[in-house]
């Protein structure tokens, strides 16, 4: 389930580390370009990320090397952080690592769009649908080697994604001005740092945030959730007869999951489904295969096993 009814803001301030809340004295710059990470659920547990529900501030703090997560680990004195990842940092250790320094309040995760794609990032686990798929996967020859199941993690600070030179430029030479230098002398002296707004109201699970939305008692409901996922639509040119099945629906899927709202890399993927679709019903048509009107069971299933036998 994925939440609806939310507006993110990600914005680049100056704070006094000594007293972060007077943002009164804060100043802002807001950016732009940027996505949210969300909420989701399973029929039982949450995943992804939120904001605290009046936004997540942290100092930045610029990640380019192995080290400057060590820093943050062992050496940092002004948190909570907002840590700023490369894309080629942007690992499952590497969230993990930082998750349980406990001092961090946001990520941002950056491309530059002047490097080089990566050539390989999967959030999705090794095994998609491992838990509602009709096929076992095999946990030592997973079909999707390069997951790294980020999708299906409870993250307990907000991430954005943005790869607005603009921005970067901004949030590099402010880190640059006001937290670079005198690194240990950091918690003294007004720091730049992130605020992250993208509040979520799902939590817990999928049934508790269904329940939340309570349409029985209020004509415009506030709506908590929404299901994730879509409709298939289909229209066939004469009258289908349900009790003649003679008509078989070979689908192929047109989105992809993401982390990000709105940013679905793996979506060019589409066409391997689609190419695949072809393939079948050109390879179907081909074969004249003919369907065997002698069987009479529970009949999708009798179809699909006469169908897929003459493939084979
Ligand atoms: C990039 O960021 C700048 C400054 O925040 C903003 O003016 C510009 O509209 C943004 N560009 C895009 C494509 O969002
Ligand atoms: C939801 O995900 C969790 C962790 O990945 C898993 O243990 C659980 O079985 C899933 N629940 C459902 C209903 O799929
Ligand atoms: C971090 O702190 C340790 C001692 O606590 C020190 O030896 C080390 O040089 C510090 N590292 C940096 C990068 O300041
Ligand atoms: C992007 O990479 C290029 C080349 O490595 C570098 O000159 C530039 O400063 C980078 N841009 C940002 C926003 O970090
Ligand atoms: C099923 O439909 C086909 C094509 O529309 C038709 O030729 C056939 O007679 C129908 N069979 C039955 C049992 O209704
Ligand atoms: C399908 O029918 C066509 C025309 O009747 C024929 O040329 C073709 O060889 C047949 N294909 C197969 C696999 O039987």
């Amino acid at each position: 389930m994925a939440m609806e009814m939310w507006k993110y803001i990600l914005a680049l301030i100056i704070v006094n580390s000594v007293a972060t809340e007077r943002i009164k004295d804060m100043i802002y710059m807001p950016l732009e370009g940027v996505a949210a990470c969300f909420r989701r659920h399973n029929g039982t547990h949450q995943f992804g990320c939120s904001s605290s529900r009046s936004g997540s501030v942290g100092v930045v703090h610029l990640i380019e090397v192995d080290n400057d997560i060590t820093w943050i680990e062992r050496n940092a004195t002004a948190g909570p952080y907002t840590v700023v990842l490369p894309f080629e940092m942007f690992t499952r250790n590497t969230l993990v690592r930082l998750r349980n320094t406990d001092n961090i309040n946001g990520v941002l995760l950056t491309k530059n769009t002047s490097h080089e794609r990566p050539s390989k990032y999967s959030p999705e686990d090794k095994c998609p649908n491992r838990y509602s798929g009709y096929k076992k996967c095999n946990d030592m020859k997973p079909w999707n080697p390069f997951g790294s199941a980020l999708l299906m993690e409870d993250w307990p600070f907000p991430m954005f994604y943005t790869q607005n030179q603009t921005a970067l430029e901004a949030i590099r030479s402010c880190f640059q001005t006001h937290n670079a230098h005198d690194l240990e002398t950091q918690y003294q002296r007004s720091l730049c740092a992130i605020e992250m707004k993208s509040f979520m109201y799902a939590a817990v699970n999928s049934e508790s945030c269904i329940k939340r939305t309570d349409f029985k008692l209020n004509f415009n409901p506030t709506q908590f959730c929404d299901p994730l996922g879509d409709r298939n639509i289909h229209w066939p040119l004469a009258p289908l007869d349900e009790n003649n099945n003679t008509v078989i629906m070979v689908t192929a899927r047109l989105d992809a999951s993401s982390l990000f709202d709105g940013i679905s890399p793996g979506a060019g993927n589409v066409v391997t489904g689609l190419v695949t679709l072809l393939a079948t019903a050109y390879y179907l048509n081909h074969l004249n295969a003919t369907v065997d009107s002698t069987c009479q069971s529970s009949l999708p299933n009798c179809y699909k096993n006469r169908v897929s036998t003459q493939i084979l």
